[in-house]
């Protein structure tokens, strides 16, 4: 049995068919060819899935597509030009790249929420994504990055 639904991803309308046991996951990647969500453990472990649904970073192996049904949803692939991205590039906070969009989702949310988060904060919000690389130094490094681009551009904006 399949269904049409509307989702709303990165502020676009797609009209998708998809079957109730389909995971956000899977029809972000496979119905509308978003790849930067990545299956990792798809169990709710890794967080290489993770996206914002209504600003809330959610672990899109464990969300049905049907949940997100009038919710804003955002990939990495809506976070183009953002403090946290251009963090990331500059600091070198990768290494193969796989946990990179997750954490990107979710250290973006983190600023959102706690612009000035100290060490602890950022590590204890950080703590639902993995690295198998081990990067966590570099990964710090660009968000300690971003919470200074996000400050400078406030400055620059009053
Ligand atoms: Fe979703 Fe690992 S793939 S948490
Ligand atoms: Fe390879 Fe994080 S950079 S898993």
């Amino acid at each position: 049995k399949v269904a049409v639904i509307e989702l709303d991803i990165n502020n676009e309308l797609y009209s998708l068919t998809v079957r109730p046991a389909d995971t956000l996951l899977r029809v972000l990647r496979e119905k509308v060819g978003l790849t930067g969500a990545k299956p990792g453990c798809e169990n709710g472990d890794c967080g290489a899935c993770t996206v914002l649904l209504d600003e809330i970073p959610v672990k899109s192996c464990l969300v049905l597509a049907v949940e997100a049904i009038g919710k804003k949803i955002t990939t990495v692939e809506g976070l183009k030009d953002s403090a946290i991205q251009n963090a990331f590039l500059e600091q070198g906070g990768f290494q193969c790249g796989y946990c990179t969009s997750g954490f990107l989702i979710n250290a973006h949310a983190l600023l959102e929420n706690h612009p000035d988060a100290d060490s602890n904060t950022t590590r204890e919000w950080l703590e639902s994504n993995l690295c198998r690389c081990t990067g966590y130094e570099g990964i710090g490094r660009s968000v300690e990055r971003a919470k200074a681009i996000i400050k400078e551009r406030r400055g620059s904006d009053s």
